[in-house]
């Protein structure tokens, strides 16, 4: 499985973090930046992701910010993204379950970076439930 994962300055020590973690576990992580902890733009990291879950060119993605919205709303904006947003293990798992995200974000300034592992171990293990939740997602996008 790939994973392309990214962040702005806020988010990016756990970003670098959940590279080395999720490599240990034999996922294939690609980096989309940012490359340093230097203030920066989120948008400018968030949309290649987008199109590199979209494209598929990864399989899923991380993304995390300060509150974790201006990613969620900068991914969203693309039509094949489902961009969660979760703070605990328990959105974590729903996120998948019922939502199918296939994007995670999380607020890197308002969770531990324990928290951070366990919340994507969660999203990454838990299946999609499909059947009713199927037909609500087939309706978000915009025709
Ligand atoms: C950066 O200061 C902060 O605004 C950003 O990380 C994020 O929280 C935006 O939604």
């Amino acid at each position: 499985m790939k994973i392309g994962i990214c962040s702005d300055h806020a988010g990016f020590e756990y970003k670098c973090g959940l590279i080395g973690y999720l490599e240990g576990k034999g996922y294939e992580m690609s980096d989309y930046g940012t490359d340093s902890p230097e203030s920066m733009d989120y948008p400018d990291v968030a949309h290649p992701l987008a199109e590199a879950v979209e494209k598929g060119t990864v399989d899923l993605g991380i993304a995390l910010c300060g509150t974790g919205n201006g990613m969620a709303m900068t991914l969203n904006k693309h039509q094949g993204i489902r961009a969660g947003l979760a703070w605990n293990k328990e959105i974590g798992e729903l996120v998948k379950k019922h939502n199918n995200a296939n994007v995670l974000v999380m607020p890197a300034r308002f969770i531990e970076f324990e928290d951070a592992k366990e919340i994507v171990d969660t999203w990454l293990d838990t299946p999609f439930e499909g059947g009713r939740h199927q037909k609500r997602i087939d309706k978000i996008p915009v025709k």
